[in-house]
């Protein structure tokens, strides 16, 4: 295997990060190959914010050392075009997807240069768990046009982590067709997920039947059923709209 593919393999979230800094080279490194990412159009419509406020960090970041704030972000874009006498129109859905696109690649460039100079991460949407007006006040946020899509906590793990989490392949990989999974193979999936060694869940099997669930998903499905606070919703429908790139239709 080449150095490239074991730093993506080697990739793994941690939120146990130390008291060990990232150095100015090592965070410059990042930020310059995160800005390598291809983006769309060669407009880059999104924003980076470099967090290194303590406060900051402890309150939205799991105490990283530093935090990289990706944001959708058209103001750059039409500030240029002010300047040059232009009206660009930029507060669509479709706007608001290539910024998002622009800006998660960028995000995941950012962890594998990171891991790449030893540096873990844990890519977080904390903030949107967060009223958004606050945070658009602590990052001094455009009040327009401008979304923070997804952060990227930076540092080194207090101890190592016994393993990587393990991914599934079947019904995520389709060739040429997508095919949706049978009941038999879905039931593979389901057994792939207990499977200790793939470690999922940090629980061990045992524990996770001592909990009186079968399966480690029914376990996950009875805990974690996708039903966010409704204010969090709320608040996220509603800063997209007073953003700009989104509106209530109907
Ligand atoms: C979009 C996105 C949002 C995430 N948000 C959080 C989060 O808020 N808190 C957290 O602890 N982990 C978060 N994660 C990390 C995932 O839980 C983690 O990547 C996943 O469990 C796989 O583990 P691994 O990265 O160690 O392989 C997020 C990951 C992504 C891609």
């Amino acid at each position: 295997m080449n150095e490239t593919l074991k730093t993506i393999q080697s990739l793994r979230s941690i939120r146990n990060f130390s008291e060990r800094g990232i150095s100015k080279e090592d965070l410059e490194r990042i930020l310059e190959a995160s800005l390598r990412t291809a983006n769309s159009g060669g407009r880059q419509v999104y924003s980076i914010v470099v967090v290194e406020d303590r406060e900051l960090l402890e309150k939205y970041f799991y105490r990283a050392n530093k935090a990289l704030v990706f944001c959708v972000d058209y103001n750059r874009w039409i500030d240029c075009a002010e300047r040059l006498g232009h009206k660009i129109t930029v507060g669509d859905i479709r706007g608001f997807l290539l910024g998002s696109e622009d800006a998660i690649l960028a995000a995941q460039t950012a962890t594998i240069a990171a891991k790449s100079l030893g540096i873990d991460s844990l890519l977080t949407s904390s903030l949107h768990r967060e009223k958004l007006k606050k945070v658009y006040n602590a990052l001094n946020l455009p009040k327009k046009f401008c979304f923070p899509l997804l952060s990227v906590c930076l540092g080194y793990p207090t101890r190592e982590l016994p393993y990587l989490r393990g991914r599934v392949r079947k019904g995520v990989v389709h060739y040429n067709k997508y095919q949706r999974l049978s009941p038999e193979e879905t039931d593979e999936v389901i057994a792939e997920y207990d499977i200790e060694e793939k470690h999922f869940t940090t629980m061990t099997r045992e524990e996770i039947v001592k909990e009186g669930f079968e399966h480690y998903l029914d376990l996950g499905f009875s805990r974690w059923k996708g039903d966010f606070p409704e204010e969090e919703i709320d608040d996220c429908y509603a800063t997209l709209e007073r953003v700009g790139f989104f509106r209530m239709v109907g």
